[in-house]
């Protein structure tokens, strides 16, 4: 006789919120959320933070079941850390135009024209790219990550030219570019940003360093999500234009009530600085996904193994 498969629930109750909070004590589940989330999910989250911290939450956590609240690449890095956990993710097709801008066999051909560099890779990348690295990195740590590296040894920096970009500038180190991008954070227009900072002067432009150059040259500060969420915490300024995914804006409302966070404009008029992947998780979603006990992210163990390597040496080096 075969098994029969369990059949998913799809049906919701009444309080999303209570059954949440119900499962999580009956799983022995921990939520993680990036700041990207929609605000119901940060705000039924046990930590919300930018990569790096959900990435040292996911290395720490003695939670049995990790629930995580982002896109693909980042339940599978908290996979890759926690083999033996269940890592649910509310919607499996929460996937990443950056980490989909860097094939494996492509980036081998690249990594094989600079047999003597190093590659260092943005944690916004597949399992098999940073199988194929030596170091990861998070916009909240890349600096520092390079400036730990020998200046005679070449760099490859993948997959955001972007970043790779403003690491350059900002090291003074000469890195080997993947020319990948964020759909996101390309698509910020310059002209109206500078436009709605003439009819707001006092405002202070703040922008995550995925964005292009020509919107980076106006910040007066650029850093991680959670970097820019403590600058405005602490700045005596009173509003920001916000150059990165307008998630995070509910918290910083949260962390600075009397203060006012503009969205940055896109090029078009479209909602187009919303990240599309990030907001295919839904709160329905991870209740189902919590009560199905699925979608769940799994991978190759040889490809795990390989890809742990880079990711621990970026937590001992952070
Ligand atoms: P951080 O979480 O490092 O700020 O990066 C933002 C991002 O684009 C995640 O996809
Ligand atoms: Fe990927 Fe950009 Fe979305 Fe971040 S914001 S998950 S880099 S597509």
């Amino acid at each position: 006789m075969f098994a029969t498969a369990k059949p998913i629930q799809t049906q919701l109750p009444q309080d999303l919120f209570a059954a949440i909070n119900d499962l999580k004590k009956e799983l022995n589940a921990v939520i993680l959320a990036h700041y990207y989330q929609e605000p119901d999910i940060q705000d039924i989250a046990d930590y919300i933070g930018d990569s790096l911290g959900l990435s040292q939450q996911a290395a720490d956590t003695d939670a049995e079941v990790i629930v995580f609240a982002g896109v693909h690449f980042m339940a599978e890095t908290a996979k890759i850390l926690n083999p033996n956990k269940l890592v649910l993710l509310p919607d499996l097709e929460a996937g990443c135009s950056l980490a989909d801008s860097c094939p494996p066999q492509e980036f081998q051909a690249f990594k094989d024209a600079h047999p003597d560099h190093i590659v260092i890779s943005y944690i916004n990348c597949t399992a098999e790219i940073k199988a194929m690295s030596d170091i990861i990195c998070t916009s909240s740590n890349a600096v520092k990550l390079v400036n730990q590296v020998p200046a005679d040894q070449g760099i490859i920096f993948a997959p955001d030219r972007n970043l790779g970009r403003y690491v350059a500038e900002q090291t003074g180190r000469d890195l080997v570019l993947w020319q990948g991008s964020c759909i996101v954070h390309e698509t910020f227009s310059e002209q109206k940003m500078v436009e709605l900072q003439v009819t707001n002067p006092d405002a202070e432009i703040i922008a995550h360093p995925e964005c292009e150059p020509n919107v980076l040259r106006h910040a007066n500060f650029i850093g991680s999500t959670t970097a820019l969420l403590k600058y405005c915490q602490q700045s005596d300024r009173n509003q920001f234009i916000v150059a990165t995914e307008p998630g995070i804006i509910h918290q910083m409302k949260k962390a600075a009530p009397d203060k006012e966070f503009i969205p940055a404009p896109a090029m078009n008029n479209c909602a187009c600085n919303e990240c599309p992947y990030m907001r295919l998780n839904t709160l329905e979603k991870l209740y189902l996904a919590m009560k199905n006990k699925t979608p769940e992210i799994t991978m190759a163990e040889d490809i795990r193994v390989a890809a742990l390597k880079p990711i621990r040496r970026m937590l001992e080096m952070s």
